[in-house]
């Protein structure tokens, strides 16, 4: 059995803020953002929508376009890093809103690479027969933990959503997927608070992202390239025999230097951080549900995604579409 997907969905907050506005609130400029980064604006949620609301969304757009009943739906995985509340999980929320009541429903934290760790986890189900028909969401308020005073980080990230609806299939679907963790870095990109350490720094509302960027760029471009050559290695495949590379999207010069280790050509690139920012667990499903629907996908296509992300973390999933 393969975990195949049938229908995509997106979500995005409509507040867009541009670089231009961001110069207004930091000493930065939009020629610095666009040269180091790519990035032109991101959306960023509005007072009162929170995760699952951008969750939600997006689900009902790849519900739809999987042309399911909500209720065929028998798991839901949410790879967030910013939840609605500490518990119940975003999982739950959603589920409650799509009307689904009694699948498992759970949410998964692997910051920028939550949703390769999501797929990966959601693949092991359908393989065993455990579950059929999955959604599986990257959502993010990402916005909620950036210094909106710190010009390092304030600049890269954005709010959204993206989903997917996977059904147990006999020809297509994943190939393989690779997840790996290494928690000996996490003082390059972190958060230094939570509810268990929380105290004062939580009360005053500073919870914010803190990342030492040139450390985590070499990081990031490193364990992406090594990942793809894996999952190419694991399957037997050179990497003329990729259609498509759906990489984490944090820094366009990140996507660039990838595709130039692998020997990809540039436009087989999906890249839609200029548009969205860096959205965390929601990038890669998002810059998915964009090349399917302006048509760049085809059925049968093989993809590769990729994701890196605070920890670190790091994964892929090669696909045939
Ligand atoms: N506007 C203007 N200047 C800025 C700035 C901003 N928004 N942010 C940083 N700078 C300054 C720095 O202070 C530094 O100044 P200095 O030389 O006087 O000290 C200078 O720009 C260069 O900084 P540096 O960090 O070396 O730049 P860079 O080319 O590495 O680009 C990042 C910075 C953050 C864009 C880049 O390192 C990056 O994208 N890193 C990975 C981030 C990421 O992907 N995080 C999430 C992973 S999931």
């Amino acid at each position: 059995m393969y975990s195949r997907i049938i229908g995509t969905g997106s979500y995005l907050p409509s507040r867009i803020v541009d670089n231009h506005e961001l110069e207004r609130m930091v000493d930065t400029s939009d020629e610095w953002i666009r040269t180091r980064t790519g990035i032109v604006q991101r959306h960023i949620a509005a007072e009162g929508e929170f995760t699952s609301d951008l969750a939600e969304a997006a689900a009902r757009r790849a519900i739809d376009a999987a042309g399911i009943d909500p209720n065929e739906i028998d798991l839901i995985v949410v790879a967030t890093t910013t939840p609605d509340l500490v518990f119940p999980s975003t999982a739950t929320l959603v589920q409650h809103r799509l009307g689904i009541r009694g699948c498992p429903a759970f949410d998964i934290q692997a910051v920028c690479a939550g949703f390769m760790y999501a797929l990966d986890i959601v693949d092991k189900y359908i393989r065993t027969g455990a579950a059929h028909n999955v959604l599986v969401i990257g959502a993010e308020t990402f916005s909620r933990i950036i210094d909106w005073t710190d010009r390092n980080t304030c600049v890269l990230f954005g709010d959204g959503a993206g989903a997917m609806v996977i059904r147990a299939d006999e020809e297509h679907g994943i190939l393989s997927s690779h997840i790996h963790a290494d928690g000996a870095y996490k003082e390059l990109l972190w958060v230094p608070v939570g509810v268990s350490n929380g105290g004062a720094e939580l009360e005053a509302g500073r919870a914010f992202t803190r990342m030492k960027g040139n450390e985590v760029f070499r990081w990031a471009v490193n364990a992406m390239s090594d990942i793809a050559l894996d999952a190419l290695k694991h399957n037997n495949m050179s990497v003329d025999e990729v259609d498509w590379v759906v990489p984490h999207q944090a820094n366009v010069r990140i996507i660039h230097a990838i595709g130039k280790r692998l020997g990809v050509s540039p436009d087989k690139l999906v890249i839609t951080v200029c548009d969205h920012g860096n959205t965390s667990a929601a990038s890669v499903p998002l810059a998915f549900d964009v090349a399917v629907r302006d048509g760049r996908f085809k059925p049968g296509d093989v993809i590769l995604l990729e994701g890196f992300g605070g920890g670190f973390t790091w994964g892929s999933v090669l696909l045939r579409y």
